[in-house]
């Protein structure tokens, strides 16, 4: 079943719509399943370790085994700021993002429905995901990026993968309504995170924290809000094991956006749940570079209904973070993945996480995917002859 989050209507799973039809709100959907926490033990780890909670047909399912990511704690960086910090590390997924966790149940869904085109707007990772796993589907695959902000390792994996893509003359938001117009006119299946599918493999990076803490929540979880599926997601997860019995507590959600891309963050700060759109976002983690999140509303309740918070960082910040989990941590993120890192220092230096929490931060994407921003902010390879007194001299001068 599907369910619109605002009036509640309810629609059959095969209904292809990605709004309600009633009040045009956003919809999730809604697994029934009634099982033993105990049934996931021994299997292997990755998103369908939980097939019995993702509302699809396990027969149809396309698969790069998925999840099951590195769950790092971070002592050097947790001391520094007086919390238990472990990092979620996304980047470890196939094609290097947490897209890919939505992408194999969205993928399974678009062949449960028979379609033969897919397609999303995106500002890079979420096209990189969808062309690995239409390429593996066997369907045809368009995307839209804003033309001039897409990390070159996401344009490159995405064009490899032999989609369709397409540099639109405008921004994410731009180009993801133009893509959802086109969904709408039935053209293709969209797999942006509008989609409540997407969502439904998301949603498995909750199980898996609270999974490996033993069933237990931590007490806060920090990550990235961009268009703000993924905050939402994990919140859904996190409160299905707990309306199932199996974890007694809740994280306070808490996510992190980029001071000139932050219109969840600007809501917060009136306490609403009235999400204004900002016109002409920009931020150098350009992931999340992006004015009018599709699911505010989802990430706006998930934030006030777990006592969690959102907060702004800026790019010195962002870049700052990342370099720094590089060097004391050896976690290599991209831009938008180490806001989560910078807002985990900038809530503590505030007082806002309170010593000894527990925290997992999210970090989304890996480092790879976003070379340019790497190089840049390293020092250049020294050029030198291979002769052995040179290379001497120079390593044992240096210390
Ligand atoms: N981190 C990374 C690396 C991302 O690629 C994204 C979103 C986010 C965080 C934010 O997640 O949108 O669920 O709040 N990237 C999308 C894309 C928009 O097109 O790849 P969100």
């Amino acid at each position: 079943m599907i369910r619109c989050v605002s009036c509640g209507e309810e629609f059959p799973d095969d209904e292809i719509i990605y709004t309600c039809p009633k009040c045009g709100s956003i919809l999730e959907a809604v697994p029934d399943f009634d099982v033993d926490k105990s049934i996931f033990d021994g299997r292997r780890q990755n998103v369908w370790k939980y097939k019995e909670c993702i509302p699809v047909d396990e027969n149809k399912i396309v698969s790069l085994d998925e999840g099951g990511t590195p769950f790092v704690h971070c002592d050097k960086l947790g001391d520094e700021l007086g919390v238990d910090l472990y990092v979620k590390v996304e980047g470890s997924n196939p094609t290097g993002s947490f897209k890919d966790r939505g992408m194999t149940v969205g993928m399974t869904k678009a062949m449960e429905l028979g379609v033969h085109t897919v397609g999303c707007a995106s500002t890079g990772n979420t096209s990189a995901s969808l062309a690995a796993y239409a390429a593996r589907g066997g369907l045809r695959c368009i995307v839209f990026l804003p033309q001039g902000k897409v990390a070159l390792g996401k344009l490159a994996q995405a064009m490899f993968h032999g989609a369709e893509v397409f540099s639109i003359d405008g921004n994410f938001d731009e180009a993801l309504k133009a893509m959802t117009q086109l969904a709408r006119e039935k053209h293709l299946y969209l797999l942006n995170s509008i989609n409540p599918f997407r969502l439904e493999g998301q949603k498995t990076i909750g199980y898996e924290i609270v999974n490996d803490l033993g069933w237990k929540s931590p007490d806060r979880i920090i990550l990235p809000v961009g268009n703000a599926g993924n905050i939402s997601a994990i919140w859904k997860g996190i409160s299905e094991f707990y309306n199932a019995g199996f974890i007694k507590d809740l994280p306070m959600m808490t996510g992190i956006q980029a001071e000139g891309a932050a219109p969840i963050a600007h809501a917060f700060r009136k306490h609403s749940m009235k999400m204004e759109p900002v016109e002409n976002p920009e931020t150098i983690a350009t992931a999340i570079r992006i004015g009018a999140p599709v699911s505010s509303i989802k990430a706006l309740h998930a934030i006030y209904d777990s006592d969690g918070y959102c907060e702004t960082v800026s790019d010195d910040q962002i870049l700052d973070a990342q370099k720094y989990l590089a060097r004391t941590e050896g976690i290599g993120v991209e831009p938008a993945s180490a806001a989560s890192i910078a807002g985990l220092r900038k809530l503590v230096d505030d007082g806002v996480v309170e010593k000894g929490e527990k925290v997992v931060c999210v970090v989304t994407g890996h480092v790879l995917k976003d070379p340019d921003t790497a190089i840049k902010a390293s020092v250049e390879p020294t050029k030198v002859s291979a002769d052995i007194d040179t290379l001497r001299d120079l390593i044992v001068n240096k210390h």
